[in-house]
C-alpha cells in the first residue's frame, strides 16, 4: 500500500482538471460533477500530451489536441482517435484528505475490486 496525500479536497475545482505528481508520475486529478475523485495517467496515449490540461466532460476527460475522450473510471477511449486506454489509479479519500497510489499492486487491488463490483 503505497497511498501519497496528494491534495485536500476542497483544492479541486469540480469539473477542471489538475496535474500532480505521484511516486514520481504525472497522474491528472478530476472531481467529477457528481463529486467522484479520479486520478488517471497524464498522458494521452494517442499523442502523448498532458489530459489534465483538457476538458472535463462529465465522467470523461477529453484530449485538447484531438479530442478523444477517456473514461475515468475505466481509463477507455470512448472516441477515436485514441484506441489505448490510460492508467486509472487508485483514490482514497481520509476526511478532507485526498490520497492516489501509483503502486502496481494497488491499481491492480482497485482493478479486481472493480470487477467484482460489476
Ligand atoms: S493527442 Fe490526444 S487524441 Fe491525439
Amino acid at each position: 500500500m503505497s497511498f501519497e496525500r496528494v491534495c485536500a479536497l476542497s483544492d479541486l475545482t469540480v469539473g477542471t482538471a489538475a496535474q500532480a505528481l505521484v511516486g514520481g508520475k504525472l497522474v491528472a486529478m478530476v472531481r467529477d460533477d457528481n463529486g467522484h475523485v479520479h486520478a488517471v495517467e497524464d498522458e494521452c496515449s494517442h499523442g502523448k500530451v498532458s489530459l489534465s490540461e483538457g476538458d472535463v466532460v462529465g465522467c470523461f476527460l477529453e484530449c485538447w489536441l484531438h479530442g478523444s475522450r477517456f473514461d475515468l473510471f475505466t481509463g477507455e477511449p470512448a472516441t477515436l482517435p485514441a484506441t489505448a486506454a490510460i492508467r486509472v489509479y487508485p483514490v482514497r479519500l481520509e476526511g478532507e484528505d485526498v490520497y492516489v497510489s501509483v503502486d502496481p499492486a494497488d491499481i491492480a487491488a482497485a482493478g479486481s475490486q472493480l470487477s467484482a463490483a460489476t
